[in-house]
């Protein structure tokens, strides 16, 4: 089921975000978020590290991030594991042994997907938090992902590696391949809280939200959870 909050604009969206995540770690006592990359979470980071500032201790919180690129070491510039200290946790106060990414250059890989959704056993997620591609995608969950897989190994979609490619020097230095939570995985969440602002990102609300449930379009398995918060701009929501 979804609550749809059309927003003006993007700073808009971070704080109604924002408003949504507080009330998910002021209501538990050991809050589990799941975490995004992506350009669409920033103003939601900022928001709690500004609240962070003012006294708030997020020290109770574990987290779960969504995906890595496989390949990078962990501390190259463009690794998921680099982007989440720099935007978030290097702004907070959670203890590093309550974050979880998963291991990228792990020397097996395979076995890194297991142990990552085994982890993920042991915690429920609260809320998990999730951006969206053009193309539907969630997490690193291209179109064509089977609904039941669990955290695995997918290779990238062109426009997806096209789309990323503006983070790094040359198309090239990519990472063709990632490790992300699977659809299933995402379902297992309490809530879901997906922010999208912009046009590019219309199509893929729509087929969202009004297409049918398809592997074309794994957003659209969201459907079929019963708490998901959508805060879109009205570009975003314009096809709607
Ligand atoms: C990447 C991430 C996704 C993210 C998407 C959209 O592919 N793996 O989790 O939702 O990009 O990114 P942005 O928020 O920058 O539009």
């Amino acid at each position: 089921m979804f609550k749809i909050i059309v927003v003006e604009n993007y700073d808009e969206a971070s704080r109604e975000a924002f408003k949504v995540m507080k009330e998910v770690i002021d209501s538990n006592e050991r809050p589990v978020l799941g975490l995004a990359t992506g350009s669409t979470p920033i103003g939601l980071y900022k928001k709690m590290m500004a609240d962070h500032k003012t006294g708030t201790s997020y020290k109770k919180c574990i987290t779960f991030n969504l995906d890595e690129y496989i390949g990078l070491p962990k501390t190259h510039e463009q690794t998921y594991y680099t982007f989440m200290h720099d935007n978030l946790f290097n702004g907070l106060d959670i203890p590093e042994e309550n974050i979880h990414i998963p291991v990228g250059d792990s020397a097996n890989v395979p076995a890194e997907c297991i142990k990552y959704e085994e982890a993920m056993k042991e915690y429920h997620i609260d809320i998990q938090l999730l951006g969206i591609g053009g193309n539907g995608h969630i997490g690193f969950n291209e179109p064509g992902t089977p609904f039941d897989t669990l955290t695995h190994i997918v290779d990238l979609q062109e426009k997806t590696r096209q789309d990323n490619a503006r983070f790094f020097e040359h198309i090239d230095e990519v990472p063709t391949q990632a490790i992300t939570m699977g659809i299933a995985t995402i379902m297992k969440s309490k809530k879901v809280l997906l922010i999208a602002t912009g046009e590019n990102k219309a199509d893929a609300i729509y087929g969202m939200i009004k297409g049918p449930v398809s592997e074309a379009c794994p957003a659209s398995a969201l459907q079929n959870h019963n708490d998901v918060v959508v805060i879109v701009d009205k570009a975003a929501a314009s096809k709607l």
